[in-house]
């Protein structure tokens, strides 16, 4: 690769030499449909199925999807807190994906939750010292100064006053909850924390210094994240690495720069489009705006070859038949796709549209061009090398 692609994945390649924190395997998770008095199973949701990744210590990974495609249940299991139905997780160098509640207990120490609604997260009936001091208790630590002194330092490490130690959840705002969801999440220095839409439920205004609060945490500890968002906005700033999820499965995986700036999965092309433009010397620019059709399908039967086929303004027959495999198709830049953007074709010889690409196709405009009958490659694409 040339200078100039060295220099874009810079903190990319730096992150690449830290050493792995945790590291996913053909995850899957599926939850069976049981009918009739004796229970049977009749169909499963398949809700995560089948995925891979690794989060380096001190990095964040960002997790981003549209809704039920499997987010919330990959953090969960992650996290150990649902059993896995196949894969395996190696944390901190150990296989965890078997272990039981006892065998993880002293682990819950190093992996902690962040949850995304500071209203139902917080105990109503117990004061703020009360929670974030749980975790000591649960674990049997005494911190050094006793637990009412390191739980006030941690109110004060998340902006909150140390006086606050015996007022009640419903004193405080959403965003203070959120804080105080946080303090109780590093009571323990954890090694990993996953954060599942820790901001989605607070005022827009507020949503930005909860974020920057956990990046500044995350300096200051040397934490690792997993941070979990709708919105590619939320994570935007503080993912080194973003993961984007369709129906149970990563279809695209980079380093921050690669994926903001030149997406290769259609999937998430549609949903970076979504994003308002940040940027004011870019906000007149031609609006590339990809609106995507229809639902997400069930995660009960999926559809056959590329989940997003049904949606996807490219789709060709191969698409339909042919599950994409997840391959780096450039330095630090994962995608499962047979037509990626920016990059020679997977599947050249498949050129005939499917019925419901040129729907969506009708229903996408600017960058958002079928990949029509001519599989030539694009003005914006490397020439291909031999197929
Ligand atoms: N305990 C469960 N039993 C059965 N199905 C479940 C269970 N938990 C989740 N699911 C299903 O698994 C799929 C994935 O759900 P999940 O909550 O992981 O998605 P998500 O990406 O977090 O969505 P959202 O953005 O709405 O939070 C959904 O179809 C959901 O209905
Ligand atoms: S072009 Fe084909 S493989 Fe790629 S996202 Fe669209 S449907 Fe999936
Ligand atoms: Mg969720």
């Amino acid at each position: 690769m040339t200078d100039t692609k060295k220099q874009e994945q810079g903190p990319a390649d730096g992150a690449d030499e830290r050493e792995v924190l945790l590291k996913v395997e053909g995850l899957v998770k599926h939850f069976p449909i049981k009918k009739g008095i004796l229970q049977r199973q009749v169909g499963a949701v398949k809700a995560v199925d089948g995925i891979d990744f690794e989060v380096r210590r001190g990095e964040t990974l960002g997790v981003v999807g549209e809704s039920g495609c499997g987010k919330s249940t990959m953090g969960r299991v992650v996290t150990r807190l649902q059993d896995p139905t196949g894969g395996s997780i190696h944390f901190d160098g150990q296989d965890i994906t078997r272990l039981n509640a006892a065998g993880m207990r002293p682990l819950r120490r190093d992996i902690q939750m962040i949850f995304q609604d500071p209203y139902g997260s917080l105990n109503p009936r117990h004061t703020i010292g009360s929670i974030v001091s749980a975790p000591f208790r649960l674990q049997g630590v005494e911190p050094e100064g006793g637990v009412k002194k390191e739980v006030q330092r941690l109110l004060e490490l998340v902006g909150l006053s140390p006086e606050h130690f015996n007022r009640y959840p419903h004193e405080f705002s959403g965003g203070q909850r959120q804080r105080i969801g946080i303090a109780r999440a590093l009571a323990l220095k954890p090694k990993l924390v996953v954060a599942d839409e820790p901001v989605s439920a607070l005022d827009v205004s507020i949503q930005a210094q909860v974020v920057n609060l956990m990046d500044d945490l995350q300096q200051e500890l040397g934490l690792t994240y997993v941070i979990i968002a709708h919105d590619l906005s939320v994570v935007r700033h503080v993912s080194d690495r973003i993961a984007v999820m369709y129906l149970g499965k990563i279809v695209e995986l980079a380093d921050k720069t690669s994926l903001y700036e030149s997406p290769m999965h259609p999937y998430t092309k549609a949903l970076m489009s979504a994003v308002p433009v940040p940027d004011p010397k870019r906000r007149g620019a031609k609006s590339d705006r990809i609106l995507l059709k229809g639902d997400v399908p069930s995660p009960i039967s999926p559809p056959s070859g590329c989940r997003f086929h049904t949606r996807c303004w490219k789709a060709t027959e191969i698409c339909k038949t042919t599950e994409p495999l997840l391959l780096e198709l450039r330095p630090g830049q994962q995608v499962a796709c047979h037509h990626p953007e920016s990059a020679e074709d997977q599947a050249p010889q498949d050129t005939v549209l499917l019925s419901a690409a040129k729907e969506a196709a009708a229903g996408a405009r600017g960058t958002a061009r079928p990949a029509t009958t001519d599989p030539q490659p694009k003005d914006d694409q490397e020439a291909p090398t031999d197929k």
